[in-house]
This record gives structure tokens, sequence and C-alpha cells, in this order.
């Protein structure tokens, strides 16, 4: 027999109202149709980040080269801070239910790592089930190009057209006072949408890549400054957990 205030199912009965940890999930698609403009770096540095403040979070690697499930792989074998780490190939037909399904089973926070050429149903189901989107872009004409027509179709995708989602993007492997770089800021001015941050092209992330952790988690004073641009990203991410946990309903 259950008792009055008592837990079921994650919901309460009674006079006591506890929050189920489901709702409290926030999940962050990190996407872009172009390959190797660093969408797994930035899920890995992500996760890493959260971990490390010992928040409860979930790395979902949707690539079928499966580059965030060897990080996890060799994170594991540090004494790193724990990510659970959940896979399913988008190579066949995927359905919304099985990423959905996918979904239920992680921690407080989702990150979601997504193949290049992510488009159509797909990257309509995905965008569905998320919170919040980031784009990575390098500076390179074809990456500022191919980041163009991304954008737009996301903004043209059911979902999106249903209800948009919040969408960054990401400057990554900037080389100040390169003229491919002052394209890059030109377009990133020119969009609606915020720019985020500017990560630079070091060897330290290729260094964290290879070793399952984080540029928060190296040890060295060389990245202060790049920890500086991690902490834009993070303040915004969290001011979009805070509005969209403050808005009954919005999931
Ligand atoms: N800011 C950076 N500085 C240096 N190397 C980077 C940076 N971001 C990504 N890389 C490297 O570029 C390559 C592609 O990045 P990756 O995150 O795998 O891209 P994607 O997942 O979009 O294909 C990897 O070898 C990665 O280590
Ligand atoms: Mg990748």
């Amino acid at each position: 027999m259950q008792q009055e205030g008592e837990v079921r199912d994650g919901v309460v009965s009674g006079a006591r109202v506890v929050e189920n940890p489901l709702d409290r999930r926030f999940v962050i698609l990190v996407a872009n149709a172009k390959g190797g403009c660093g969408k797994t770096t930035l899920a890995t540095n992500l996760a890493s980040h959260f971990a490390v403040r010992n928040r409860q979070v979930t790395l979902l690697d949707l690539d079928p080269q499966q580059s965030a499930t060897h990080w996890l792989r060799l994170r594991e074998k540090t004494d790193a801070a724990p990510i659970q780490g959940l896979q399913l190939s988008l190579e066949g037909s995927v359905s919304k239910g099985q990423i959905q399904a996918m979904i239920q089973r992680s921690g407080e926070y989702l990150i979601i790592d997504t193949p290049a050429g992510l488009s159509g149903a797909t990257l309509d189901h995905v965008l569905s089930l998320c919170h919040v989107v980031l784009v990575p872009v390098l500076p390179s004409p074809i990456d500022i190009r191919a980041t163009t027509r991304f954008l737009q179709a996301v903004m043209l995708t059911p979902s999106y057209r249903r209800r948009p989602r919040r969408l960054a993007v990401l400057a990554n492997r900037a080389k100040a006072r390169t003229r491919v770089y002052h394209q890059l800021q030109q377009f990133l001015r020119s969009l609606k949408i915020p720019w985020l941050t500017t990560l630079r092209d070091t060897q330290y992330y290729v260094q964290a890549s290879g070793e399952g952790t984080g540029l928060t988690e190296l040890d060295s004073p060389r990245v202060r400054k790049d920890l500086q641009e991690w902490q834009r990203v993070m303040e915004w991410l969290e001011i979009q957990r805070a509005l969209i946990r403050s808005m009954p309903g919005f999931r």
C-alpha cells in the first residue's frame, strides 16, 4: 500500500510535490552537416565540463564513426569523473521512438554528438527532442557555405517551425588575424543567432581528445584563456536551461 507523500513512478501522491528528475533533463544537440568542424570536440569538452562539476551527464553518440564513444573508452581507463555513454548509429533509418528511448535513459545533462550529413527526417527527429543546438563552424569558405545551408535546413524542419529551438554558433579552430577568420567573423555577425565564442586552434584539444578528457581537465596554465572562452558557452547554456525550466509545459 502506498503511503501519503510516497513517490510512485517519479510522481508524488499526497501533499508533498517532488520534482521528477527526468523533467530536469537538459538536452544539448551538437550539430552541423559539415564533417570535421569540431562537433565531437565540442560534445566531449561539454561532457567533461559538466562531469567535473559533479553533474549527471550522458553523451549520446549518433555517429557511426563512434569518435565520442572511443573518447569515452579512453576516459574509462582514467580516474576522471564518470560520464554515461549511449550509442545509436544513424547509419540505417532510425525512428524518433528509438532516439526518444535513448533520451529516457540519460542523466540530467544529455549531450548529443551527431554525424556529418545530418538532414531530412533524422534532423527533424533529433531537433524535436532537444532543447538547444550548438553549431561549430570552421574558418573556411567551404565551411561557411555548408553552415549556411545547414542553418537553413534546420529552420525549415517541421519541428523547428512548430517550436524554434535556441540555436547558437561557435567559431572553432580560429587563427586570429587571418583573412579567413575575418570572413568567418563577418559571417557570424551577420546571423540572427548568438555567436557564443571563438575556440582557438590548439593542440591542447587534440591532446585532451587522445586522453579521454576535456580542456578543463588539463592541468595547465596555458589553457586558462581557452577556459574563459568556454565559460561563456557554459553561462549561455545555464541561462537557456533556467529559462526552459521556468516555462511549464515547454518540453
Ligand atoms: N580548436 C581545435 N584546435 C585544434 N584541433 C581541433 C580543434 N577542434 C577540433 N580539432 C581537431 O579537428 C579534428 C576534427 O574535429 P572533430 O571534433 O572530430 O570534428 P567533427 O566531429 O565535426 O567531425 C579532430 O582531429 C580534432 O581533434
Ligand atoms: Mg565527430
